[in-house]
């Protein structure tokens, strides 16, 4: 997703009656103000999420958003659907068509989605180097044994994209599940990963993302988040 930036001067000129030469004088006579403080250059950034006013005219108050759901099976991590009911239809907030997914769960996938409309947020907790920790619980077909916890942790060669998988912290809790940490997030990645020594996914439930977990939040339920705490601060508000 692109980062909607620009020009302090380009955007007054194209959200009011002032021309782009104008906004010189404007800031130069206090008239106009960011996240309410003057603005003091024609030349200042400001995103889609900057309160913007002049004359005491709100031009522009856009609110960054930041849900997080716990996906039931069978709803699909889209935002449009023709076949099944999708992650968006389970969300009421007014902003809800501002959405997008931060990291899909396959459709017999439950557990942990993140939805927001903030693109810079979502690009940086999904890049490779934030190394970002997603938890999830595994049930299998066949027994696990310790030979998945070194071949995990060492990686696995997938032949498609090229690459060998980041390090991975498998934990085994029973004969027939687990918890697998990924800081990653490649096509299929647990299934394909757990494919590797034919043992099949039967239930794949993600139970958190960073420091974020549901923390009593119920099936099919949504809340709003602080986006710093996948990073282990902040506090959620229920919807
Ligand atoms: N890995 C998978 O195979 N499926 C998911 O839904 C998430 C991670």
């Amino acid at each position: 997703m692109k980062s909607k930036t620009s020009r302090l001067d380009r955007f007054i000129s194209q959200n009011s009656a002032f021309s782009l030469s104008d906004t010189r004088l404007l800031i130069a006579q206090k008239r106009v103000f960011l996240d309410g403080r003057v603005a003091h250059s024609i030349q200042q950034t400001v995103t889609r999420f900057t309160h913007i006013s002049l004359d005491d005219v709100c031009l522009r108050d856009n609110k960054p958003v930041y849900i997080m759901l716990n996906k039931p099976r069978g709803v699909v991590s889209a935002t449009k659907d023709a076949k099944h009911p999708t992650v968006l239809d389970l969300i009421q907030h007014p902003q809800k068509n501002e959405l997008h997914i931060v990291g899909r769960l396959d459709l017999n996938t439950t557990g942990l989605v993140l939805l927001t409309n903030d693109g810079a947020w979502s690009r940086k907790i999904s890049l490779p180097e934030t190394k970002l920790t997603k938890t999830y619980e595994v049930t299998l077909s066949k027994p696990l044994n310790n030979e998945y916890i070194s071949v995990f942790r060492n990686g696995i060669y997938f032949a498609y994209e090229k690459i060998t998988t980041q390090p991975a912290r498998l934990e085994i809790l029973s004969e027939y599940t687990a918890r697998l940490s990924l800081t990653e997030g490649k096509y299929h990645q647990v299934k394909r990963m757990f494919g590797y020594f034919q043992n099949e996914v039967l239930a794949l439930h993600r139970v958190s993302v960073g420091h974020l977990s549901f923390d009593g939040l119920e099936v099919g339920h949504s809340r709003l988040f602080h986006p710093s705490t996948v990073y282990g601060h902040g506090e959620g508000a229920q919807l």
